[in-house]
């Protein structure tokens, strides 16, 4: 390898001394490899449905029960280096848990190299550099897969020098976190077979650790754990629940140096049943099994949940352990998407399609009405007129305080007429509170009959 070679040949003129640490700094030359993403695929049903390759040759399986590096694609040529967790005869989905070039998939014959040099390179099959860790000359000599699922280059001390535990996507192994300064936050992938950046994100700032959904640029909170300072690290973890380690919790663990944390309750309104945790932990269920292989994903429809692989039984032995939008956790019609594009949802069902004929059968087709587009300068359009609908709130209402109050219901109004990004407002009787509706109103969710809903629509 020339580069390699001539980084070496410097210093080595220049100062002896200097080229022993430098030569032992190095990964043994029949440690290095260069992986070509070509020949059979694997043939057992994976997640998303799609095809994939182990990586593995005669020094590295890159095989860690039950974790495995591969690559895998779910449209033609377009693949991504991936870990993988399952094995292939448990009859259960084998789930994708960590992905490198999510964004820049590789075409067939693309390469996977880990030279002398320490650097971890994708390269495409014209060799155009795709995703790599930047670890050049900064004294990796190894690379391995750990029992936890980190994929790590370590220095001959055995420091991480780089690890995939630093750079999640969409998903949390046990152990891994997201921080404030790093990866502050999980992305979900747009579909299964669409892997690039989706509108959800969940983020760790100093104001908690928060679900957003990116609405043509506008940031909306759905879920999470808004209003509270977590510090400056989240962990997703599975802990012995007792001393015989026969229960365990999922939980996240929070670092304590958050400045201050906010009286619980504040401003939240939310249904939700599990204890909320201690000052470190925030618990998401107990399982009464070893839950140590564990993930905790950003999907793509929006949910944040938990699977837990169990090897002892014989087969399913993945498991959804929990998820934030559930009949256990938060209310499921407060997951904007739940009814798709519009619907009511009354407990966990799509109950209706608001019109302004009245409540009309619910289908995946039910659709907000079409507004007139805005005019340059944000004036209104059209003369716009509302339909009612009792008893309703979006799922912006516990996160936004219910909106502004108390004012009377003619303000609530004019203020929606004179936004022409405004699809409608949900109006509290009881408080007169008035919260005017982005121009995404996806789910609304059945509630008291006090909280009125007002869509706006063409005449
Ligand atoms: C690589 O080489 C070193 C010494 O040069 C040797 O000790 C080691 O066993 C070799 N490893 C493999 C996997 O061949
Ligand atoms: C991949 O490379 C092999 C040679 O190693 C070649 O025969 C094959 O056509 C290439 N595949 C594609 C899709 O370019
Ligand atoms: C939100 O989506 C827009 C594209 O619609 C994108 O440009 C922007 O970066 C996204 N914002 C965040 C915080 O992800
Ligand atoms: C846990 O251990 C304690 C003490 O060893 C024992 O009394 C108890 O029965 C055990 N519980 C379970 C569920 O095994
Ligand atoms: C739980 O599973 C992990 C992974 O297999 C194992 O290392 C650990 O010892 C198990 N815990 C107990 C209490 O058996
Ligand atoms: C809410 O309104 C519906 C329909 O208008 C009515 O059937 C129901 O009795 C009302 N509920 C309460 C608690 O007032």
């Amino acid at each position: 390898m020339p580069p390699a070679l001539s980084s070496i040949c410097l210093p080595f003129l220049l100062l002896a001394g200097f080229i022993a640490i430098a030569a032992e700094a190095q990964v043994p030359a029949n440690q290095t490899f260069k992986f070509i993403n070509q020949g059979e695929f694997g043939d057992r049903i994976i997640e998303y449905d799609a095809s994939y390759r182990v990586i593995r040759n005669d020094v590295y399986t890159f095989y860690t029960f039950p974790f495995r590096l591969c690559f895998y694609n779910t449209t033609p040529d377009a693949y991504i280096f991936a870990i993988r967790a399952g094995i292939p005869n448990d009859e259960s989905l084998m789930r994708w848990v960590w992905d490198a070039n999510r964004h820049r998939p590789v075409r067939e014959n693309a390469t996977l190299s880990f030279g002398r040099d320490g650097n971890l390179v994708l390269a495409d099959a014209d060799a155009r550099v795709v995703w790599q860790t930047n670890t050049a000359n900064k004294g990796v000599t190894g690379i391995k897969l750990l029992l936890n699922g980190n994929l790590v280059l370590q220095d001959k001390n055995g420091r991480f020098v780089w690890q995939s535990f630093d750079h999640p996507t969409d998903t949390l192994l046990v152990g891994q976190s997201v921080r404030i300064n790093g990866r502050s936050k999980l992305v979900s992938r747009t579909s299964d077979v669409d892997p690039s950046d989706g509108p959800y994100i969940i983020v760790l700032d100093r104001k908690g650790f928060t679900m957003k959904l990116n609405s043509s640029g506008q940031l909306l909170t759905y879920g999470g754990w808004p209003d509270r300072d977590l510090g400056s690290t989240v962990t997703f973890d599975a802990v012995p629940e007792n001393d015989n380690a026969t229960a365990y919790e999922l939980v996240l663990t929070v670092n304590q140096d958050s400045t201050n944390a906010p009286p619980p309750g504040r401003r939240r309104r939310i249904l939700q049943v599990r204890p909320i945790g201690n000052g470190q932990q925030l618990n998401l269920n107990k399982l009464n099994y070893n839950a140590t292989y564990s993930f905790l994903r950003l999907g793509s429809d929006g949910n944040l949940k938990a699977m837990t692989y169990y090897d002892k039984v014989s087969y399913l032995r993945w498991e959804e352990s929990f998820a934030f939008f559930s009949g256990y956790f938060i209310r499921e019609c407060a997951l904007p998407a739940k009814c798709g594009a519009y619907g009511l949802c009354d407990k966990r069902m799509c109950v209706a399609c608001p019109s302004p004929k009245g409540l009309l059968g619910w289908s995946e087709s039910c659709a907000p009405p079409k507004l007139a587009p805005c005019k340059s300068g944000g004036a209104t359009g059209a003369k716009a007129d509302y339909y009612k609908i009792v008893g309703v709130e979006h799922f912006l209402n516990p996160y936004l305080d219910d909106g502004e109050g108390p004012v009377k219901i003619g303000e609530c109004r004019e203020k929606c007429d004179k936004d022409c990004k405004c699809a409608g407002f949900i109006y509290k009787e009881d408080t007169s509170k008035c919260l005017l509706a982005p121009p995404l109103l996806a789910t609304l969710i059945k509630a008291v009959n006090t909280s009125v809903g007002y869509i706006k629509y063409s005449k």
